[in-house]
């Protein structure tokens, strides 16, 4: 049987590198707040508990990770002042008192790291007190160094600052994600102390105490491109790299699921968008905040879909914007078209350039090809909606309904000033100001009948012209 897995995630620190007033494991990798994806991962691990040590903003970092998961079986400690790695892991030991297996440390800041990493950590050192991943870089950096022999066993890791010129040239890094014997390394690490360039607690101190007491520590370590996948998130720049590798496999995993993306590099996802096979996305649209697309679909250049549901075979053309929206079957939106909060529409709808929503519901077939505002309002199946209609919503004060019945037919520029209704079948005559009930199948007008004055245009001509010469003369 395999060992109790728990998981400690170090976040108390500020991150001053960041330069920010937000702490630094809210800051968002694809619409997600970093020390979610860390919480995520010891999830999936199969945790049967998980610490999060906190300390700067820490009600507002808990208070994300429990409205994420709610029912993860997820303990606070607290780090009130960040003295090192080791005095954070320690902040968790009472949680971890009782506990008897395998704890993996993470870091909240590093949220490309994968499940599998972590699993094939915990495989590839089962056989020592302490494994740790390590990563092949060209640029070592700031990291610290890993002192590894020839058999792969670990001897220990110094920090960048305490390195010695020869050491500083070691290429494999720490990447600050361990798997310890949890009841070994509690004790261990309370004995430790602040010798070095930081004063301070090092976590990785642990590695050559283990040594020392003979114990053997290995390393998993990442080369090439796989190594992307911890990096570590300390600046601006750093947020960046890592948004880079979290969207190229959330990119590939659409196009991996048969999703065609023109040009990939200029799709921005948010981790929990998905789309149906056969839909072809043009170069530079975002799919965010749980947007859902369905197969079939083409949504074309520079649309940005927020929260939507869109179903199959609908077409969305260049540069519309939705929200919180609701989309059937085959509709074709845009271009340039605004589908704001509560906006339902059923299958085979169509929505032309212009044309903004909010809290409108178009049944079956409906249509608003042109420059319309339809607000508050339901729209009966196969009306026609003509261009520059308003739904007159709101009186300064409070907002009011509209009801279109099905058929109905509403000629270009007319007001419909809410609340109003109008029966099924019905026509409103163009420029329109409908402000009482429609009967079904009535005719609605209320513009006066055109009069035409004969003659009229030539007749100011003249009128101009005497009344010019008249200064001329003097
Ligand atoms: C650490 C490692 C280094 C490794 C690097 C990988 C040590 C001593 N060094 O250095 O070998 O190459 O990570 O990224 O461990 N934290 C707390 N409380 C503290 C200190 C840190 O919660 O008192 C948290 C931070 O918020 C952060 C994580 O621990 O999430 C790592 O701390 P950081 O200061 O970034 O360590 P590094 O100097 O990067
Ligand atoms: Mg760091």
């Amino acid at each position: 049987m395999s060992r109790q897995k728990a998981v400690l995630i170090m976040a108390a620190g500020l991150g001053t590198r960041m330069r920010s007033d937000r702490v630094k494991v809210l800051h968002p990798v694809a619409g997600r707040a970093m020390i979610l994806y860390s919480v995520q991962l010891a999830v999936e691990l199969g945790a049967q508990r998980i610490v999060l040590v906190l300390g700067h903003q820490r009600a507002q970092v808990e208070a994300v990770v429990r409205a994420a998961f709610p029912s993860a079986p997820i303990e606070i400690a607290v780090q009130e002042e960040q003295l090192g790695t080791a005095h954070a892991v320690l902040a968790g030991r009472q949680a971890l008192a009782d506990f008897d297996g395998d704890l993996f440390i993470l870091s909240g800041d590093v949220p490309a790291l994968t499940l599998d990493v972590v699993q094939r950590l915990d495989t590839a050192t089962a056989g020592g007190l302490v494994g740790v991943v390590g990563m092949r870089l060209d640029a070592p950096g700031a990291y610290g160094r890993m002192i590894l022999d020839a058999e792969g066993r670990l001897g220990g890791i110094v920090e960048a600052r305490d390195c010695d010129p020869k050491q500083l040239q070691i290429d494999v890094v720490n990447a600050g994600i361990y798997r310890v014997d949890c009841q070994w390394a509690f004790p261990v690490l309370a004995q430790l102390g602040t010798d070095n360039a930081q004063g301070e607690y090092y976590l990785t101190d642990l590695v050559e105490a283990a040594a020392q007491a003979g114990h053997p520590s290995y390393a998993l370590v990442l080369e090439g491109a796989e190594s992307t996948s911890a990096l570590g998130v300390n600046d601006r720049i750093d947020l960046a790299r890592t948004e880079e590798v979290v969207q190229r496999r959330l990119r590939e995993a659409l196009m991996r699921g048969g999703v065609t993306l023109i040009a990939p590099e200029r799709i921005w996802l948010h981790f929990d968008v998905t789309v149906g096979r056969d839909t072809l996305i043009e170069p530079d649209v975002s799919l965010l905040a749980g947007t859902r697309v369905g197969s079939g679909c083409t949504i074309r250049q520079g649309c940005r879909l927020e929260s939507t549901e869109i179903a199959d075979h609908a077409v969305i053309r260049a540069y519309t914007h939705t929200q919180n929206a609701q989309l059937g079957e085959a509709v074709i939106v845009g271009p340039f078209a605004r589908l704001r909060e509560g906006t339902v529409l059923g299958p085979r709808v169509k929505l032309g350039n212009f044309v903004e929503t909010k809290k409108a519901r178009f049944d079956e077939g409906a249509k608003a090809s042109h420059l319309s505002y339809i607000g508050d309002a339901h729209i009966g199946a196969r009306a026609n909606i003509g261009a520059g209609t308003i739904t007159c919503n709101y009186d300064g004060k409070n907002k009011f309904h509209t009801h279109v019945g099905a058929d109905a037919f509403i000629g270009s520029d007319s007001q419909l000033v809410a609340p109003v209704h109008i029966g099924d079948g019905a026509y409103v005559g163009a420029g329109t100001t409908v402000t009482e009930t429609v009967p079904p199948g009535a005719l609605a007008l209320s513009r006066q009948r055109q009069r035409n004055i004969e003659g009229w245009v030539e007749r100011k001509r003249a009128a101009a012209a005497s009344k010019d010469k008249g200064l001329e003369d003097t």
